[in-house]
């Protein structure tokens, strides 16, 4: 087999770092792929199991939709979040119920009750979703001035640079470390499957073959 045409053969898989990653890999191990020799080398970034043909890689999760845009990889795992936020052309053939929080809007406890929500105007939100945050308050006629940040946002409104801040929160134990509550859900958030357009193309029946599996392995771990 020439080496182009083994590279046809091969599924390339974005995976994210961090939370997900570990329920991810749980579920390519209930599809039935062996996750054995994946990873091992932590420093590794990227890992094949080249008798079922797969290759994984590990980006971080605001990087996935990006390699599967740009068919460097021919699958990834992402969370609605990020997909929402970044809103590239990816098809999106399953939600793997994994990464399951919710997005919403916090506030520092002593402001709870001062002010509702049907009364907010204008203010200031720190996230790091300035597109899902801007569509929001737009829809809600709010004026906001968002103020990007990369992590903890929970950190903004103590220390004054915003009012509110929209995050996911999955336990709730970070906004009570830091004397916030939820004032508002925005949406539930899970991963997905995000797919490249061309490979699905290309790969159909790989891909599908992946996806079924995936499935079943969703259905069964719920
Ligand atoms: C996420 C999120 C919250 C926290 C919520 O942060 O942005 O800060 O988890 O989890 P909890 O409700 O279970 O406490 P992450 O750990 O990804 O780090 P970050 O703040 O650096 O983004």
């Amino acid at each position: 087999m020439t080496s182009s045409a083994l590279e046809r053969d091969i599924l390339t898989i974005a995976l994210p770092k961090g939370r997900i990653l570990k329920d991810a890999a749980g579920l390519f191990r209930a599809a039935g792929v062996d996750f054995s020799q994946i990873f091992q080398d932590k420093r590794k970034l990227i890992s094949e199991t080249l008798a079922e043909g797969l290759r994984f890689m590990i980006v971080r999760s605001q990087d996935v939709p990006t390699y599967v845009e740009y068919g460097a990889a021919d699958l990834g795992i992402a969370g609605c979040d990020v997909l929402l936020e970044q809103d590239l052309d990816l098809y999106e053939p399953l939600d793997l119920q994994i990464g399951k929080c919710r997005m919403m809007i916090a506030e520092p406890a002593e402001l709870a009750g001062v002010e509702s929500p049907a009364n907010w105007t204008h203010m200031k939100v720190a996230s790091k979703y300035p597109n899902i945050t801007t569509r929001y308050f737009q829809e809600k006629g709010v004026q906001v001035e968002i103020i990007k940040l990369y992590g903890s946002i929970e950190l903004a409104p103590l220390l004054g640079l915003s009012d509110r801040i929209v995050d996911l929160v999955e336990t709730g134990e970070t906004l009570k470390k830091n004397g916030l509550v939820e004032v508002e859900t925005m949406m539930e958030i899970s991963s997905k499957l995000v797919c490249n357009r061309a490979s699905l193309k290309m790969k159909p029946k790989r891909i599908k073959g992946l996806v079924e599996r995936l499935a079943r392995a969703v259905e069964q771990e719920g």
